[in-house]
């Protein structure tokens, strides 16, 4: 816990809902200074109605004017940032391969990837001000395995763990942090449309997709959101000073991510 007089910055983007608003209720219990962003109106003002000790700002992160827009307002406000959770994306298409639409591909790529960058570059300067800054991608156990019938949204998240590494190295000379944060499947609305939405396409009840789904995973349940935001807070901390260019799961242990119907006409 910081002492409160001069605390510590953070930014966590898609943060009014799912994972990025427990993460962004952790680290203010931490005694950051919270801010978030986040694409749906309606969604950003209940959370901050509900948080009043956090700012939000409205933005697409996948947008450069709206990330360019966000970080000069968060400037103003705050003067700097500490530190930065990537944590905006979608979920995007479950198809196979020849099913999947161009604009769903490029719309996952450019959530799940172009967001990341677009706030890591906008990010950088401010981080190097700071004498604790670090970022924290969050990618998924899809950038850990390969993810039949989720392709978009595979490559996206490898491609998260390539952008961690690649930064770590650039920016650990000047002490800024970048490590990758994989959860597994997290309990929530999200995994609920994720299972409905397989459930659908092969003709399933969705009991049967979730005990699928758990069996992917040795200790057999989803994570707890709270679980998730607990490694962000850790990762951010002093605590881990000596830890960058990590991806790390908290996945139950995933052992893949398959279903036992997943083999598709070559
Ligand atoms: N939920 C899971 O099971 C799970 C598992 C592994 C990884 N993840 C990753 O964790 C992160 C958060 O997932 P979640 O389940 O909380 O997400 P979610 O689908 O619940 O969405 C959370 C928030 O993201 C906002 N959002 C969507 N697109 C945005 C954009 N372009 N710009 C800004 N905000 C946007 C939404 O409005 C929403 O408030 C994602 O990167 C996701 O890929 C989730």
């Amino acid at each position: 816990m910081q002492q409160n007089d001069n605390p510590r910055r953070v930014l966590v983007t898609a943060g009014a809902s799912g994972i990025g608003a427990e993460m962004a209720r952790a680290f203010l219990q931490a005694g950051y200074a919270v801010q978030v962003c986040d694409i749906d109106p309606d969604t950003l003002a209940s959370f901050l109605a509900a948080h009043p000790d956090i700012s939000g700002m409205l933005a697409d992160v996948a947008d450069p004017d709206q990330v360019e827009a966000l970080f000069d307002r968060l400037l103003e406000s705050s003067g700097g940032l500490d530190v930065l959770v990537n944590n905006a994306g979608i979920a995007g298409p479950t198809a196979p391969v020849d099913q999947v639409g161009t604009a769903d591909w490029r719309r996952t790529l450019a959530v799940n990837l172009d967001g990341p960058f677009l706030c890591a570059r906008a990010a950088t300067p401010l981080l190097r001000r700071s004498d604790a800054g670090s970022m924290i991608n969050v990618s998924s156990t899809a950038g850990l395995f390969g993810y039949p019938n989720r392709l978009p949204y595979a490559v996206s998240k490898w491609g998260l763990v390539g952008m961690t590494k690649t930064l770590a190295m650039e920016l650990g000379p000047v002490g800024i942090r970048v490590n990758a944060l994989c959860p597994g499947s997290v309990a929530g609305e999200r995994i609920e449309g994720v299972l409905e939405r397989e459930a659908h396409r092969r003709g399933l009840d969705k009991e049967t997709v979730r005990r699928e789904y758990q069996r992917q995973c040795s200790l057999r349940r989803f994570v707890a959101p709270a679980e998730v935001a607990a490694m962000a807070v850790f990762l951010a901390s002093d605590t881990a000073g000596a830890i960058s260019g990590q991806v790390i799961a908290v996945d139950g242990h995933t052992e893949g991510l398959f279903s036992l119907d997943d083999e598709v006409s070559p």
